[in-house]
Formats: C-alpha cells, structure tokens, sequence
C-alpha cells in the first residue's frame, strides 16, 4: 500500500485535434513538462510525499499548459519545464505557492 502522500499534483495532459477551437495542453507543451515532473520526482526519490497524475481537462485550456496542486486546489497556469524545479523546492516540498504562476481568480467563476 502506498503513502498518502502530502501534495498531489494533476498535469492537464489533455490533447484535441489541430484547429480545435479549444486549443490544448497537449499544444502547450504538457506531455514534456510531466516528463521532467516524473524525472524530478524520481531524482528526489520523494514517491511517499508527493503523488503526480496526469489528467484530463483542468478547465482553462488557453492558459495552459494548467497544473493543479492538492490539497491546497492551486492552479497553475502557462507552466513550463522551467518552472518544475521551482515548484519542486517552493511548494511541493516548502509549502510556499509559487506566486508567479497562480491562476487568477476569475480562472474559477
Ligand atoms: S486542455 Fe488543459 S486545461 Fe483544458
């Protein structure tokens, strides 16, 4: 049985067909970006604190690519690669939001 890990992390991997009016995460570079999530996760072997999913639609397909992080329910908005290590130190294992990235709120009305 696995721990119930501390934060639990949802990366939209949503894709649609080109032309979509919807657009994607897929377009937005999401399948990359949880790559280097997983990679991250398997560097600092943290498996018992932290859980990483891929997920369907979050929502806010033009602000992808989305990343939504429990049990806070942060958003994340046009998260990149680049951005994982810092939510790595400043969130996932700090506790601290990463300000730069949150949605606004509007996102959820
Ligand atoms: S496709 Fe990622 S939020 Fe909709």
């Amino acid at each position: 049985m696995p721990n119930k890990p501390i934060r639990h992390v949802f990366i939209c991997s949503q894709a649609r067909p080109p032309g979509h009016p919807r657009g994607s995460c897929a377009q937005k570079g999401c399948n990359e970006l949880l790559q280097v999530f997983w990679k991250e996760l398997q560097q600092r072997n943290a498996y018992d604190t932290i859980a990483i999913t891929y997920a369907g639609c979050l929502g806010p397909c033009d602000l992808g690519a989305n990343v939504l992080v429990y049990p806070e329910g942060i958003l994340y908005n046009k998260v990149s690669k680049e951005d994982v290590f810092e939510i790595f130190d400043r969130h996932l294992v700090g506790g601290e939001p990463v300000e730069r990235l949150l949605a606004a709120n509007a996102v959820w009305s």
